[in-house]
């Protein structure tokens, strides 16, 4: 009752905080926030990828993280359907009252049971990229968010993940996502675009090697100018900055970034300030590399979810990071904006991304309201964005 009533607040409070952002548009960075979608019904039933995201935040220690929308049975046994309009009405509510401008969604191949597709590069992306990484219907947040009476209060991006990005009816069903008006855009009007999980491997799958998957790329940016769209910023997400200024330039992308900074911690939990040192030891070096740079911004990283129980896709251990308190996030906010605010050159597209909005089993801070922290988070954010430099 209290989530309800807690909305109810903010929606009254939304609309003064609306007017009064929209006088700070001239010269601020715009902040980002990654989506990950895999908790949802299909035909009432969760596919493998929402069946270990709900198992693995099942035991009754981790039910504080859970989404604000999740239904606790018992001390093992939870049921998480964020598949709903009402449900994601209230997320564009509470990421707007925050302060964020866009959500990126982290956009999958969609399969059918059993990992069956047609496309060389969705069987490439379980088979080599993501192990088992066969979501059902990986768009639902995408869907319910483009349906939704408040689309117009937050504005959306993608994360693309592997090689499907190189499939000519991928890039089509992109193109017709950037003639949205809520399709974010930088650098006065050109549509921004995230590519992560892109390796070796990919690049062959894509162009045969590193220099053809150039080609491919730069055909997509002439595709996305005939149809009446500036050049898109692209952005390659790795956190080894080295390789991802090399790979980033052989396919032609504007600049470099990283999906948080994975990892990291103790088994005991490192205090969150580690965290903060070490994102800024990446920003500070990112920023000298020579490549033009989208900061990162980790909210967190405790995957003991996933540690206790294991998901197909990705093996993680028991490290992780305390949570921040409100006064550390903010202050972790701030500086990761001032930095992009004085480093224009490098720092060109003036936006930051910020993991994550709902990795709610792999980062112990997802800023989406949850059962045991409620609001504390976008709450905390409210008060310092949006930002200016
Ligand atoms: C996070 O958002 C994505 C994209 O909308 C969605 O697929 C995923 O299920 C969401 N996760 C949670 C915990 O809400
Ligand atoms: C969890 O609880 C739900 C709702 O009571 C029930 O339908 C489901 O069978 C339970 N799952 C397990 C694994 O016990
Ligand atoms: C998926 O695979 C399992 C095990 O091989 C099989 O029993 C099941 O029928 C398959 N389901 C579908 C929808 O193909
Ligand atoms: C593969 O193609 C067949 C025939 O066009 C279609 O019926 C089926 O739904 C497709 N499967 C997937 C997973 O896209
Ligand atoms: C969304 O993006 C468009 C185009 O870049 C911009 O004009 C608009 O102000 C943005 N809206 C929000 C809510 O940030
Ligand atoms: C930034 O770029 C402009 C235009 O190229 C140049 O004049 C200026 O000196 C650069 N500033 C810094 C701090 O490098
Ligand atoms: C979040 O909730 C958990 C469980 O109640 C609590 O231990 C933790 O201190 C809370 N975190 C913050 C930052 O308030």
């Amino acid at each position: 009752m209290w989530l309800v009533f807690n909305v109810f607040c903010i929606y009254l409070f939304l609309w003064p905080f609306v007017s009064h952002a929209e006088i700070n548009e001239i010269n601020r960075p715009t902040v980002g926030i990654i989506r990950w979608d895999a908790w949802n019904l299909i035909n009432g039933q969760y596919d493998a990828i929402s069946y270990y995201s709900h198992r693995a935040m099942s035991p009754e220690h981790f039910h504080y993280r859970l989404p604000f929308f999740a239904k606790i049975n018992s001390d093992t046994n939870v049921t998480i359907n964020g598949d709903t309009q009402e449900i994601m009405d209230e997320e564009i509510l509470y990421a707007k009252f925050a302060g964020f401008d866009y959500w990126a969604f982290d956009t999958y191949c969609a399969f059918g049971p059993n990992c069956t597709t047609n496309s060389s590069y969705c069987v490439q992306y379980y088979k080599q990229t993501s192990n088992q990484y066969c979501p059902q219907n990986p768009a639902y947040g995408l869907n319910r968010y483009l349906s939704s009476q408040y689309v117009s209060l937050i504005n959306f991006t993608f994360v693309l993940l592997g090689s499907s990005p190189c499939d000519d009816k991928f890039q089509e069903s992109y193109i017709e996502f950037m003639i949205h008006p809520q399709f974010q855009t930088v650098l006065d009007g050109r549509p921004l675009l995230y590519l992560f999980q892109f390796d070796d491997e990919e690049a062959q799958l894509c162009g045969g090697g590193w220099h053809g998957s150039g080609q491919v790329f730069n055909n997509f940016r002439q595709k996305v100018i005939n149809r009446g769209l500036k050049n898109p910023y692209m952005v390659l997400m790795d956190g080894d900055i080295e390789r991802c200024k090399t790979n980033a330039a052989a396919i032609g992308f504007d600049a470099i970034s990283s999906y948080g900074i994975g990892g990291g911690g103790t088994i005991e939990g490192s205090p969150f300030s580690d965290e903060v040192q070490r994102s800024e030891q990446w920003w500070n070096a990112a920023i000298q590399s020579g490549a033009k740079v989208v900061v990162t911004l980790p909210t967190g990283w405790d995957p003991r979810p996933r540690y206790e129980h294991p998901v197909p896709w990705v093996n993680q251990g028991p490290e992780h990071f305390l949570q921040p308190t409100a006064e550390e996030l903010q202050n972790f906010f701030k500086n990761s904006i001032q930095l992009t605010c004085m480093n224009k050159n490098i720092t060109e597209a003036q936006t930051i991304i910020v993991y994550a909005w709902n990795e709610s089993s792999e980062n112990g801070a997802s800023l989406i309201p949850s059962i045991g922290n409620g609001t504390y988070y976008v709450r905390a954010l409210s008060e310092i964005l949006p930002m200016s430099c």
